[in-house]
């Protein structure tokens, strides 16, 4: 595959604004779903070990973990769809083609994606009262669990085939005979995916200090259930720090020789700080852990981290499909269009921004009430309201600017 033909799959259309935008934008978003894939995975393991436990502690935390992972799947989703937007945006001759000679997968995805969550509910459907009764119905979230991992998998080999153009020939088109099905899954390296995934283990922790610390701050009187969240936290992050380091070390002394240079460079460097930082911080942490807001600055240092490691990943793939395939995704020609790129970015500052502030701020603030019923105060209400004009204003621009191109 040439470098003309990979130029050739491009869209002529050009994009709406610099790439730099789209690659920066896709970094970013991506680090946000891997860390709701991250929460989700370790929510729903802690359930399912929580669930079965004998334990009071157990149970009380596998009850809310169950609904941490119900949320969890949901914005792990909302989330998987902004770095999809930007990926094929900017890499679309390697994303569709990718996708295409995966097609009955990519389809799969979705079935498995659905099945998986609604396991979880069935799961959840037949435990009421976790905490109190234990859980039934273990095999339900198992499933779970392993449908929501085929989800990662099969976008993990998507993501993977994009980097082999070398290979699409021999993989559409076997021997020489044409295969159209889609049927098959052509490259992974169960390393990176196990990278990604066993990041879940310090991630978790730190969500569960994050956890402690809303409990705390919500005048929890079980001070034995604290101390034991704070442990269990401590001992995630340090042994899943430490497989995570492991998985990480194969998959560098696995890269195929095209891309060995990552291994040695600044961005494995950048990308093993980091995940020192999310294995180590939270033990370095003491005392702090008790006051103020730093059982919740642990988790927004592991987002920082999820970054670092994003754009590691992301230099991987800019530089190995520039140096070894003579494409570059930051040459796309620019069809500058000031009105949806402005668009984006009200949209994500007003309506993103005081939407889900007031939802946000709602949910926090029942949750730390104890006495009587919670009645959000005016400023709060004020803050709603406004979430609901935003929206209007924003449907109503939306499709005033669409009419007015249409009938102009
Ligand atoms: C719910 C289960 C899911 C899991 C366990 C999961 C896991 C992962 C993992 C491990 C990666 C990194 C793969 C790699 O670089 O090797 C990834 C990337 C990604 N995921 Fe998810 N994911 C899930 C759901 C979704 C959904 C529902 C979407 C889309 C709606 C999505 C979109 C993406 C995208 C766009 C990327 C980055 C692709 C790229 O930059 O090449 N994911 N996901």
């Amino acid at each position: 595959m040439t470098s003309e033909m990979l130029y050739a799959l491009r869209d002529p259309a050009g994009v709406p604004s610099h790439p730099l935008l789209f690659l920066v934008l896709g970094v970013v978003t991506f680090a946000l779903h891997i860390a709701a894939v991250h929460i989700m995975l370790g929510a729903s393991a802690l359930t399912l070990r929580g669930a079965m436990s004998t334990q009071a502690n157990w149970r009380r935390l596998a009850a809310a973990m169950l609904t941490t992972a119900k949320i969890a799947v949901s914005v792990a989703i909302v989330l998987g769809v902004a770095p999809l937007l930007f990926v094929q945006v900017i890499y679309d001759p390697f994303w569709y083609t990718s996708n295409v000679l995966s097609a009955w997968w990519v389809i799969g995805f979705i079935v498995a994606l659905i099945g998986g969550y609604l396991a979880m509910y069935r799961f959840y459907w037949g435990n009421p009262d976790l905490a109190r009764d234990g859980g039934r119905g273990a095999p339900w979230m198992i499933v779970s669990v392993a449908l929501l991992l085929l989800v990662g998998f099969i976008v993990h080999s998507l993501s993977n085939q994009m980097l082999y153009p070398e290979a699409w020939m021999q993989w559409y088109a076997p021997n020489g005979s044409i295969d159209p099905s889609g049927r098959s899954l052509h490259e992974w390296n169960l390393a990176r995916f196990g990278f990604f995934i066993t990041l879940a283990a310090p991630v978790t922790g730190a969500w569960l200090l994050a956890y402690r610390r809303y409990l705390i701050g919500a005048a929890e009187t079980d001070v034995a259930y604290l101390a034991w969240l704070r442990a269990l936290a401590l001992r995630l992050a340090l042994a899943g720090g430490a497989v995570a380091a492991l998985m990480g070390g194969v998959w560098m002394a696995t890269l195929p020789t095209k891309m060995a240079w990552f291994a040695t460079s600044p961005w494995t460097a950048l990308a093993a700080a980091a995940l020192l930082a999310m294995a180590a911080l939270p033990l370095s942490m003491g005392q702090r852990l008790e006051r103020g807001y730093w059982g919740y600055g642990v988790l927004g240092l592991n987002v920082v981290a999820l970054l670092a490691i994003g754009a590691a990943r992301e230099a991987l793939r800019y530089a190995t499909l520039l140096g070894t395939h003579g494409y570059d995704a930051l040459d796309y020609r620019i069809q500058m269009d000031w009105y949806s790129t402005v668009l984006f970015f009200i949209t994500f500052a007003t309506v993103g921004g005081v939407t889900l502030g007031y939802l946000l701020t709602v949910a926090w603030q029942a949750g730390q009430h104890r006495d009587g019923v919670y009645t959000p105060g005016p400023r709060v209400t004020a803050l709603g309201q406004w979430s609901v004009r935003l929206l209007v204003l924003w449907t109503l621009a939306y499709f005033g600017i669409g009419l007015w191109v249409w009938l102009r």
